[in-house]
Parts: C-alpha cells; sequence; structure tokens
C-alpha cells in the first residue's frame, strides 16, 4: 500500500442517527426542504437494494457505506466480483480501516491471488447433515435424483469417517489442533500457508516434546503421544495415503472418496477396524456405530462399478472443483475455521473483502460465493440458536451482484435480519435477479428488502417497474352521482398515483438517486466520496498460476 494524498469526506457522518446516505428532500413530508438523510441502523436489518445503470454511482455509495460500517465496528463482509477499477473498492477499505486502526481486520480471499487469501474450511465444526448440505447446495444440477446420490455417498463416507475417528489414538486430534494454529501463527500478513512443509514438521517436533513433558505422565501416555505423533506426520505428508481425520475433514478429502475404488478401500479398512473394536471389547455404543457405518457402506460398495460411476459424476465433479486449483487452496489448506472464531470472538471484527473473479473463474467463483453464503447462513443460523449474546451485526455488502445471484442469496434475504445479517446488494437492474432467480425470486428479493436506492436507469421498462416498486401516493377524488335519479350522493375514493413516475427515473443525473425505505420517499444526492488517498499494489509475481 501507498499513500497518496489524503483528504476525508467532509460531510456529516453521525452513526448515533444511523447509515448518512447524504442530503435528500422527503417526499412524503408536507413541507419540504434538503437535509441530511439518515436509515436508522435498526431498519437496514431489513436489507438495502440499489440499481442503476453504469457510472451512475453505486460503488461510490457503497463504500460511503463501508466507512459508516467500519467506524461501527460491525462485522462486514464485501464482494467486489471483478476487482473494481484499480482497485479502488479495496483501496477504500484500507484507508477506513486505516483510519479506524483496524487494518488487521481485513481479511483478503480470492480464487486470483491464492497466496495473499485467508484459507478456512468451512467444514470444521460442521456436522455431518450441515456438510452434506453445504455440498450438494453448491451441486450444478436440477435432478434430485443426482443431490440424493451426492447425499448417500456422504453419508455413508462420513459415518465411517467418524466412527474411525473416533479410536483413533486422542492425541491425533490435539496434536493436530496445535499444528493447524501454528500454521495460522505462520500467515502473518500474506497467510503463507505451505501445507504441511520443512518448518512446520520443525515446530511439530517443539509441539511433540511440549506434550510429552505437559500430558506424558508414564510411559504408556509417552508411547500414545509418540505414536499419534507419527501417525500425523503420515496424514499430513502422505494425505492420499491415510484416513483423514473426521474433525479437520476437507473437501480434498471427502473429494477422495467420491471414486468407487477408494470408497471399496474404506470399506475394507472399517471391516478390519471394528472387528478389531469387537475383539478389544470397545463400548457397545461405539461397536454399534461401527456396524451401522460398516452396513451402509457395504450397501454402496454393492452397486455396480458401472452405475456407480455413471450416476456419481456431479457429485464427483463437485468435490474436485472445490478441492483442486486455486479454489482448492482457499478451501482446503486450512483444516481449521479462523474466520469462524474471530465471528464469534466479541474483541474480534472481520473485514471480509473477496474477489471471485466471475468471468475468469466462471464455475469456481459461483461455487466460492455459495460457500461464503452458505457459512453466513450456518453461523447465523447459530446466532439464532444459541442467542450469542457476543454478536455483532453483520453487513454483507455486494457490488455488481447481479453477476453473482443465487438462490442463497435468497435464503439470507429472507432469514437474515432477525438473526442480526443485512445484505446489501448493488447491480444494475432488476433483471440481472430475475435471470438467475426467476420472476418469483426476484420479486421476494424485492419484496424483502426494506430500503431501496434508484439511479438512473435508461430504458422504460425497468423504469416502470421501478416506480411500481417505489409505490404512490393516495390522493382522495370525490365526485357526485345520483342515486336512481333520485338522491344525489357524494362519492370518495382514493386514488393511486405514482409518487415518482417512470420517466422520472430516466432522468436522474449521476450521483442522485431516489431512496426508499420503510414508507418514506426522498430524493437524494450521494455524498461527494473522493479518491482513495491509498493505492492497492498486489505482488502478483508471487502466485503460481493454476485455474
Ligand atoms: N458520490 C460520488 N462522489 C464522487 N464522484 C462520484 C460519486 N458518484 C459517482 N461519481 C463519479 O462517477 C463515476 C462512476 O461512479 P461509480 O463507479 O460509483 O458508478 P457505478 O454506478 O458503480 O458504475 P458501474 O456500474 O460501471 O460500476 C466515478 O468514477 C466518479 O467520477
Ligand atoms: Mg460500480
Amino acid at each position: 500500500m501507498q499513500e497518496r494524498n489524503k483528504n476525508l469526506i467532509e460531510v456529516d457522518i453521525d452513526i448515533s442517527k444511523g447509515m448518512l446516505m447524504g442530503e435528500g428532500i422527503n417526499l412524503r413530508k408536507e413541507t419540504q426542504s434538503i437535509e441530511n438523510v439518515f436509515i436508522p441502523w435498526n431498519n437496514l436489518n431489513s436489507h438495502m437494494m440499489c440499481f442503476g445503470t453504469t457510472r451512475m454511482g453505486k460503488t461510490r455509495l457503497m463504500t460511503f457505506m463501508i466507512r459508516q460500517i467500519i467506524e461501527k465496528n460491525d462485522h462486514v463482509f464485501i464482494v467486489d466480483p471483478k476487482g473494481s477499477e484499480d482497485q479502488e473498492v479495496f483501496s477504500w477499505i484500507s484507508q477506513y480501516a486505516n483510519e479506524f486502526n483496524s487494518l488487521k481486520d481485513i481479511v483478503y480471499w480470492s480464487p486470483e491471488r491464492p497466496r495473499d487469501s485467508i484459507k478456512f474450511n468451512l467444514l470444521y465444526g460442521q456436522s455431518d447433515e450441515e456438510i452434506i448440505s453445504t455440498i450438494i447446495s453448491v451441486m450444478d444440477v436440477k435432478d434430485e435424483f443426482y443431490k440424493d446420490i451426492a447425499n448417500e455417498i456422504l453419508t455413508c463416507v462420513l459415518a465411517a469417517l467418524s466412527f474411525l475417528s473416533e479410536i483413533r489414538n486422542p492425541y491425533v486430534n490435539k496434536i493436530m489442533m496445535l499444528i493447524e494454529k501454528q500454521k495460522i501463527q505462520h500467515e502473518t500478513i500474506s497467510y503463507i500457508n505451505d501445507a504441511f512443509d520443512f518448518n512446520y514438521i520443525k515446530e511439530a517436533d517443539t509441539i511433540l516434546n511440549d506434550m510429552i513433558s505437559k500430558l506424558g505422565k508414564n510411559d504408556d501416555e509417552i508411547n500414545q503421544i509418540k505414536q499419534a505423533y507419527t501417525q500425523v506426520k503420515r496424514i499430513y505428508k502422505n494425505p492420499d495415503g491415510e484416513i483423514p481425520v473426521r474433525q479437520y475433514i476437507t473437501f480434498q478429502d471427502l473429494a477422495k472418496y467420491s471414486s468407487f475404488n477408494n470408497i471399496h478401500n474404506l470399506y475394507e479398512v472399517l471391516q478390519n477396524t471394528s472387528k478389531k473394536a469387537i475383539k478389544d471389547d470397545l463400548t457397545s455404543n461405539i461397536i454399534e456405530n461401527g456396524k451401522q457405518a460398516e452396513a451402509s457402506l457395504k450397501r454402496l460398495c454393492e452397486t455396480d462399478a458401472g452405475y456407480f460411476s455413471k450416476v456419481s459424476t456431479s457429485y464427483a465433479v463437485t468435490m474436485s472443483r472445490l478441492s483442486t486449483g486455486n479454489v482448492g487452496r482457499l478451501l482446503c489448506e486450512s483444516k481449521i475455521n479462523v474466520l469462524k472464531d474471530r465471528f464469534y470472538n466479541k474483541d474480534k471484527r472481520i473485514i471480509f473483502f473477496a474477489q471471485p473473479y466471475p468471468m475468469k473463474y466462471t464455475k469456481a467463483a459461483d461455487m466460492l460465493i455459495k460457500m461464503l453464503m452458505a457459512m453466513l447462513n450456518n453461523i447465523i443460523a447459530n446466532v439464532g440458536v444459541t442467542g450469542n449474546p457476543n454478536h455483532k451485526r453483520t453487513h454483507v455488502m455486494i457490488d455488481e451482484a447481479g453477476s453473482i445471484t443465487n438462490e442463497m442469496m435468497l435464503s439470507l434475504i429472507n432469514k437474515g435480519g432477525g438473526l442480526g445479517l443485512s445484505l446489501y446488494l448493488f447491480s444494475q437492474s432488476f433483471a440481472d435477479y430475475k435471470n438467475t432467480l426467476g420472476e418469483e425470486g426476484a420479486t421476494i428479493m424485492a419484496d424483502n428488502a426494506n430500503s431501496k436506492a434508484f439511479f438512473l436507469v435508461n430504458d422504460n421498462k425497468s423504469a416502470q417497474t421501478i416506480s411500481d416498486l417505489i409505490g404512490g401516493k393516495k390522493k382522495a377524488d370525490i365526485s357526485y352521482g345520483t342515486n336512481e335519479g333520485t338522491t344525489s350522493r357524494l362519492q370518495a375514493k382514493t386514488v393511486d398515483e405514482a409518487l415518482i413516475p417512470p420517466h422520472l427515473v430516466t432522468q436522474l443525473d449521476p450521483m442522485t438517486y431516489i431512496l426508499k425505505t420503510g414508507k418514506d420517499v426522498y430524493v437524494m444526492i450521494s455524498p461527494y466520496q473522493r479518491d482513495s488517498s491509498i493505492e492497492i499494489i498486489f505482488d502478483n509475481t508471487k502466485e503460481v498460476k493454476n485455474g
């Protein structure tokens, strides 16, 4: 980062009043005067959508809003799909984070720059059911049948791995946790993560000696720790040849078990182990788990190999996408989820910045965004269950949202607000959402957004949609009618007149927009948002190129 000349915004931001949106005139008020318009934070619980054609000022307005969220010390997840002009969004975010002493809160996530990206394992801490639904939600198939197949494979494999981990040397888990934490500490500024290279082994040796001195009370325990250490070393050095540990399961581990052969091998291991469990007289509970896992894997292994590979192709493709290339690096290089830890830690805050590059990494970008949404869904659902008192409000801001819309956003917008998540979507037109979500989905989305900002649109159809979305004002219409030619009757009815007629929406100047928030409607001028004083320079020379 380099400092340019520093010039901050000179407007009346006051986060105690809400989110400043600029100056505006309230069309619902009798006396109309220009005022600073704040949206109370509570109203933003119910999401915001912003529309407008290119160059009107959506991104500048978005970053102006981000500054206030950073100042408020809430979590914020920003998606800048294609990397805005000159990385301007990232520049502003860095500038504001710096201004509020929060540079350390920024985490970057992009398949374009895995080396500089945070790595977190979305599956960490998830139950079997959650893992299965996460994976199924990103499968690129319409036919439920293929999802059922994925469900069946995952159910069997996870049950087997859970059983095998249950009877594993308990020190394996402990040693792996220490190593994963070490790895993260190594990831200073650029989250460099070279899997389990020589340096980690050296550190791991220190871990071993530490553990022995703290926990090894007798020879038996010392031996167990040493054995666990050897196992862990094998797991890291030769992941393909070892049975993964359920607690630290990654997409890569699961991808291995999308092939018929490997599932067979797992079945064999399971048979031997469960025999041994019976012989060793382990608890009836464990033995029962082993038997069940064995029975379901047996069924899977009895399918015809040709049939299996035919029906499991879309599952295998999904798993391969999630575990290879740069996406694989982002999702599988760490076995734990640091982001989730930060999320629930009341002393920490997240400024998460994602650049999925949908044009370049079509399918992968789609998956990453779905994964991110799935994680947010999962996190807020847990907040709902536990009512976590440390929870900060989370703002999710998606620029160019039309290019990366998916059904997960619909689910977030449906239930996120009450659970402390606000979604802000910026896009060129309403049609962007219709293409992905269908007419009904797009309408649900718009209905659920309590605040909407409309910049200029060019076509009359969009303008009409916007005019309709803003709604009308009631006007009394009084007339005299005659009833059967005898008595004269006063008739009153109200007629709806568009508050903002369509032609107005096609005539807005850049930086001016219509804001509808709750029942209020304003004509607005965006706050002036200067160029950032910081320039972001990525060192791309160090990235290994693989898609
Ligand atoms: N609030 C603002 N303050 C200062 N300049 C602005 C503001 N809004 C818009 N502009 C000017 O208009 C240009 C386009 O703004 P912006 O990038 O925000 O548009 P956009 O709607 O996001 O366009 P696109 O859809 O192409 O991304 C800016 O580069 C800037 O010159
Ligand atoms: Mg923009």
